[in-house]
């Protein structure tokens, strides 16, 4: 790409008031940004009994693939570990992005169809065109649509899978899982779901909640949110786990994560009981958002811990969040295209250390800076 062009595409992002520009957050400011649903990558006590139990045998790098040097024995260890609690093999990879890209291109191709709810995250649809494979998207959690996918194509296709999230990053919506499994009684098809926005939430996820891991042929597990980390676990087949290692070319050919990371993840996975309580913190948080959301009136998607507070408008949704952010609330506008046009919104991220007066008052500042600004 010429120089020329890539300012030019620069300049239109800007005059449509889109440009994406990187920051540096103010940690004095309350902040509902964040994915850390239940405040473990935060947590300084955590990290320092953490630190106090590994702190002399952690590494800052693997230094190779896992094909290589890079697969240390605690890797191992944690693998066991998941596969003991989630009943499959698993594989640990060194991101959630990574790990929907390398199973769709590495497992479909050009004869095969991918049926993917429209709203599935870029790392979906990255794999999906890397694959080459057809895509039809059904409309969002809308299990009629999926089914009638299925009923027309699965004439066409031997080779199908099915893309859901659990829970949805920008509604914070939560898909039928039970139903969709079902549909594979009367349907062939593979299915991925991605536990990016409940692991942690719902404990081990919401497939291990509802059961449904042995019906899921890649549940994927991504630990940037409610897992306080980085990386992602592949719970699947031990055929599935093989076949990656061995054509899975962004597990191949990266730098594995280190043993920083892995004990730290082994420790959350380890201790998941024991957050039990702030995972009630947060429900009883989330519903006292509700309750607020619905005595305000203010029109807001709000069915997990991820509230959508709608203002439809990325100029209008621009200057509410920097009156807001004036006011130490750290708060960004998701505008369109990331959210079809007229849902731009604040998303709000909550976290059980966020207190029922901060949220309280939070939301009475957004009301008074959306009345003033319609
Ligand atoms: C639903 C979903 N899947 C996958 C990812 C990517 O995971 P990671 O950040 O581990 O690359 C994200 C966002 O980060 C996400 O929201």
């Amino acid at each position: 790409m010429k120089l020329k062009n890539i300012v030019k595409e620069l300049e239109i992002k800007k005059s449509e008031n889109n440009k994406r520009e990187l920051k540096i957050i103010d940690e004095t400011g309350l902040n509902l940004s964040s994915n850390d649903y239940l405040g473990i990558g935060q947590d300084k006590n955590l990290r320092v009994e953490f630190l106090k139990k590994f702190g002399d045998k952690i590494l800052f790098s693997s230094s190779s693939s896992r094909l290589i040097t890079g697969n240390y024995k605690e890797v191992r260890e944690l693998e066991e570990e998941l596969d003991k609690i989630y009943k499959k093999s698993s594989l640990v990879v060194n991101s959630g992005f990574s790990a929907n890209k390398t199973i769709i291109q590495t497992f479909y191709n050009k004869n095969s169809l991918i049926i993917t709810d429209r709203l599935n995250h870029a790392s979906i649809y990255d794999g999906i065109l890397s694959s080459g494979a057809k895509i039809v998207r059904y409309k969002h959690l809308n299990i009629k649509s999926l089914e009638e996918s299925l009923e027309k194509y699965s004439k066409i296709y031997e080779d199908i899978l099915v893309v859901t999230e659990s829970v949805y990053s920008m509604d914070g919506d939560i898909a039928p899982l039970e139903k969709i499994v079902k549909l594979k009684e009367k349907y062939l098809f593979d299915l991925m779901v991605d536990e990016a926005h409940s692991y942690g939430v719902y404990g081990y996820g919401i497939a291990y909640e509802k059961k449904l891991v042995k019906d899921i042929d890649f549940l994927i597990i991504p630990l940037g949110k409610g897992g306080g980390s980085v990386g992602a676990y592949i719970i699947c087949s031990k055929e599935h786990k093989d076949y990656l290692l061995n054509f899975g070319r962004e597990i191949i050919y990266t730098t594995f994560l280190p043993s920083a990371n892995i004990l730290w993840n082994l420790y959350i996975l380890k201790n998941m009981d024991r957050f039990k309580e702030r995972r009630k913190k947060l429900e009883d948080l989330k519903n006292f958002t509700k309750e607020k959301i619905k005595e305000l009136n203010i029109n807001a998607i709000c069915e997990s811990q991820i509230i959508a507070l709608i203002i439809g408008d990325n100029k209008r949704a621009d200057v509410i969040c920097k009156n807001l952010r004036d006011k130490n609330y750290i708060v960004y506008p998701i505008k369109s295209p990331t959210v079809p046009k007229g849902s731009e919104r604040i998303r709000v991220g909550l976290n059980p250390n966020i207190s029922k007066k901060d949220i309280s008052n939070f939301l009475e500042e957004f009301k008074n800076e959306f009345n003033s600004i319609f």
